[in-house]
């Protein structure tokens, strides 16, 4: 049996035979079916890519039936268990995980990279008191573009290298800053001394003490959930990344509008409307009456659901798992119990299970993050600084990928036919204004 598939076109009764490859045709393949000479070609409409495939990749895997997820091969739960982000870091960017002497020298490099210039904090200070750490992280990376212009020479191997450095360095700093502008906080500098996440809750969190200490399981925590939102394949945010990416715009640009998406609350935006939700709710007693607003279609359960996965997310399991290990440290969280209501109703109910709408990996990422500390504004940022190096990942396969151009989707026109403008518009617009 061949690996092709057999089309016979009903209009003109042509028939074509179409390779298959990796169980798709290309879609390109469709273009010579044809009804005569001054036909386009077939396409294919797929709004919202519900199943198309952009690229080739082989950085992560997800089997969202059985709720897999793996980063160039290695299951999460070992990545989580074993690993330290800036490792599956590594992994992510040059796939293999590095030995011990890789992996001080990484650390190293990023430590370096970690301070930002200080025209760049005055840009940030211009922000209002109270504006969204979101918009002031996506400004900040952009205006990065205007400090690195060698870095539009994005066929250059070696600038590449360094801004993937550089952003995966500064995003921590960035974050950080944002945060204490939001409290009218002095800005701290980074800690070379100290790892990756302890230096960002030192940025985060000292006051007058000469050195901050952060508490190891906070810092831990963070680092693994740093490594679960690393990477997720072509999500919004990393479509846009590979997007923007794919007109050779530079790195921060990318970066920055790949941000833009994640913001928005069907995204990464997802884990500040959790809390917002909970908050709504108030009391266990309210849980109820609140799913059944959701099965009617007044809102949604925010958290619940994804693209991929049509089973348990991988992510939320541990992430769970880790928020028992935060509480130890900050106490309980009260929106917890509700979350856990929440939680427990929807995966009984008809109408998710249905759907097959389970938890993702926003429900309960919010709840230890509040937990820590960080108000719901800072909870997307907190999802960017470790995408940041997903994103770099999927645009360095970009610009590598030979197949690739730039990011250009057709359309079918809807719109009027040609027509005529009876009256001058300069004339109609004078007439208007008498
Ligand atoms: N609450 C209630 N109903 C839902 C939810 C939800 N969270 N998610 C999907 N549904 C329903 C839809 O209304 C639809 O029902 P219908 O068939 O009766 O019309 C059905 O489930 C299928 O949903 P779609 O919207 O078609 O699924 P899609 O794949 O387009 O959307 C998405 C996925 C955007 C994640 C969606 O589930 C959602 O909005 N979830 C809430 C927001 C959220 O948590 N986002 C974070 C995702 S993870 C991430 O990006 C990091």
């Amino acid at each position: 049996m061949s690996d092709s598939i057999h089309l016979t076109d009903n209009r003109t009764g042509k028939s074509y035979d179409l390779p298959v490859t990796h169980g798709t045709i290309r879609a390109m393949d469709l273009r010579q079916i044809k009804t005569g000479p001054e036909d386009f070609g077939l396409m294919t409409y797929d709004p919202a890519f519900m199943n198309t495939a952009s690229c080739m990749s082989s950085i992560t895997y997800i089997d969202g039936d059985r709720g897999i997820l793996r980063y160039r091969g290695y299951p999460i739960e070992e990545l989580a268990a074993k690993c330290t982000f800036l490792d599956v870091a590594w992994l992510l960017l040059n796939g293999e995980l590095p030995n011990s002497e890789e992996s001080v020298e990484w650390a190293h490099k990023i430590r370096y990279h970690t301070m930002i210039h200080e025209n760049l904090k005055k840009f940030m200070e211009g922000f209002r008191h109270d504006a969204h750490p979101m918009g002031m992280l996506m400004s900040t990376v952009a205006a990065l573009s205007t400090f690195y212009p060698e870095s539009r020479d994005v066929k250059n191997k070696q600038s590449r290298k360094m801004q993937i450095m550089r952003l995966i360095g500064k995003m921590p700093t960035i974050a950080a800053y944002a945060y204490r502008h939001n409290l009218g906080l002095p800005y701290v500098y980074p800690d070379n001394t100290l790892g990756y996440t302890s230096n960002f809750l030192s940025m985060l969190w000292k006051m007058t003490e000469p050195k901050y200490d952060a508490n190891p399981v906070l810092a831990k925590a963070l680092d693994i959930l740093f490594i679960l939102h690393a990477d997720h394949e072509q999500n919004c945010s990393t479509n846009t990344m590979r997007a923007v990416g794919s007109s050779q715009a530079d790195p921060y640009l990318s970066l920055a509008a790949a941000s833009a998406a994640l913001a928005g609350p069907l995204h990464g935006g997802a884990n500040e409307e959790v809390l917002l939700m909970l908050d709504e709710i108030g009391s266990l007693s309210n849980v109820h009456a609140f799913v059944d607003k959701v099965k009617a279609g007044q809102c949604k359960l925010m958290g619940f659901g994804h693209r991929v996965y049509k089973n348990y997310d991988p992510r939320a399991k541990i992430i769970k798992q880790t928020a028992e290990e935060v509480f130890k440290v900050t106490g309980a969280n009260p929106k917890l119990e509700i979350a856990i209501e929440l939680e427990q109703i929807a995966l009984r109910d008809e109408y998710f299970i249905k759907r097959k709408l389970y938890p993702n990996v926003d429900f309960y990422s919010g709840i230890i993050y509040q937990a820590m500390g960080f108000h719901p504004a800072m909870f997307t940022v907190l999802f960017a600084i470790p995408r940041t190096v997903g994103w770099l990942t999927q645009w360095q396969e970009l610009v590598d990928d030979g197949e690739q151009k730039i990011a250009r989707p057709r359309q079918i026109y809807t719109g009027h036919d040609e027509r005529h403008v009876g009256q001058p518009v300069e004339e109609h617009a004078v007439s208007v204004a008498r």
